[in-house]
């Protein structure tokens, strides 16, 4: 018998839509970006991404604090860095912004979860992801230079290590130096699909990293394929990765989906600087609403799979979720 029936009925009254909704965000779902520069005192506006700032290490602490009192569980560090050369040496430097910017969070907010970026591009005068050589981005000279930043890292006190350059093997290479050194316990989330995306372009203007030859194609994936992101995913995982990063998130979430579906690992979705932009310049003009759409777009990424988004616009979300 054909089953026919008033769909209607169970979005007529706010208790039934409440209790009969499949998915929800809250602060367990969410972690901040934060960019994190040399000096003391400064606050940088970054003018594509409204609300959103490079702090020195002391102010950081003051934004870390008011994360942590909206109920942000951890957030994920990009340095930059004016020490820049051929080799990303200040990228392993102990001294540097980022193992500084992890020793005063831990040492104030022990609890709240620090995740670094691990990639060169901050730090090699050409702006690439890898070493270059003859022009071209090399892939195995830049895995020890990657295993040393993140043991840095390791060293300064992250609670896990975020490797976002797209080299191949660099999870077992980040992997094997961590547990030699002891630091069997830091984890490591792989960005293990990373597209060659237009997204990304409010971020170079933040963390000044825009590649000054060429692009990102030879070592970022291309936006026609979704197979090859099980295959990258997969042997990330086969090289130690705790958890894998789907990126961009919103043109995404069929990727977002497919692993959610195939693997058995946390997925988590990096909802990139682009997406903010777009809706905050909307927003700015009264184009759309805010904040109803920043909740939607969240809400979506955790109903095609997300475990854990990170997102400029959690601060701004756990408020209005309050
Ligand atoms: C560094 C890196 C990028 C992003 C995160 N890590 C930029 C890039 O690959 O060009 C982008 C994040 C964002 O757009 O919010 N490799």
């Amino acid at each position: 018998m054909l089953m026919i029936r008033r769909f209607r009925r169970l979005r007529g009254t706010q208790a039934t839509r409440d209790l009969t909704r499949e998915h929800g965000l809250g602060a367990n779902d969410l972690l901040q970006p934060f960019f994190v520069i040399e000096g003391k005192n400064k606050k940088e506006p970054i003018a594509s991404m409204p609300g959103i700032y490079r702090y020195s290490v002391d102010l950081l602490l003051k934004e870390v604090a008011s994360c942590v009192r909206l109920g942000v569980r951890g957030g994920v560090l990009f340095g930059l860095s004016s020490h820049k050369d051929t080799k990303g040496l200040y990228a392993h430097a102990a001294g540097a912004i980022v193992p500084l910017a992890i020793k005063a969070i831990k040492k104030h907010f022990p609890d709240f979860l620090v995740i670094t970026d691990v990639c060169l591009c901050a730090y090699l005068s050409h702006g690439h992801c890898g070493i270059v050589h003859k022009g071209a981005i090399d892939n195995d000279a830049t895995l020890p230079v990657l295993a040393k930043m993140a043991l840095a890292h390791a060293k300064a006190g992250a609670d896990m290590v975020a490797p976002s350059d797209m080299m191949d093997f660099r999870v077992q290479a980040i992997r094997a130096v961590l547990d030699k050194n002891g630091f069997t316990q830091v984890g490591v989330l792989s960005y293990a699909v990373k597209y060659a995306s237009a997204f990304y372009g409010p971020f170079r203007e933040a963390a000044h990293s825009t590649p000054g030859f060429g692009d990102r194609r030879s070592y970022q994936m291309d936006p026609a394929n979704s197979r090859e992101a099980l295959k990258e995913a997969c042997q990330d995982i086969t090289e130690g990765a705790d958890m894998v990063m789907v990126k961009p998130a919103l043109a995404y979430l069929d990727i977002v989906s497919l692993l959610h579906k195939k693997l058995t690992v946390p997925v988590v979705a990096y909802n990139v600087s682009g997406e903010y932009s777009m809706v905050k310049a909307a927003a700015a003009k009264g184009w759309i609403d805010e904040r109803t759409t920043v909740l939607e777009s969240l809400l979506c990424m955790k109903r095609a799979g997300a475990d854990i988004i990170i997102s400029y616009h959690t601060k701004d979300a756990l408020n209005w979720l309050k």
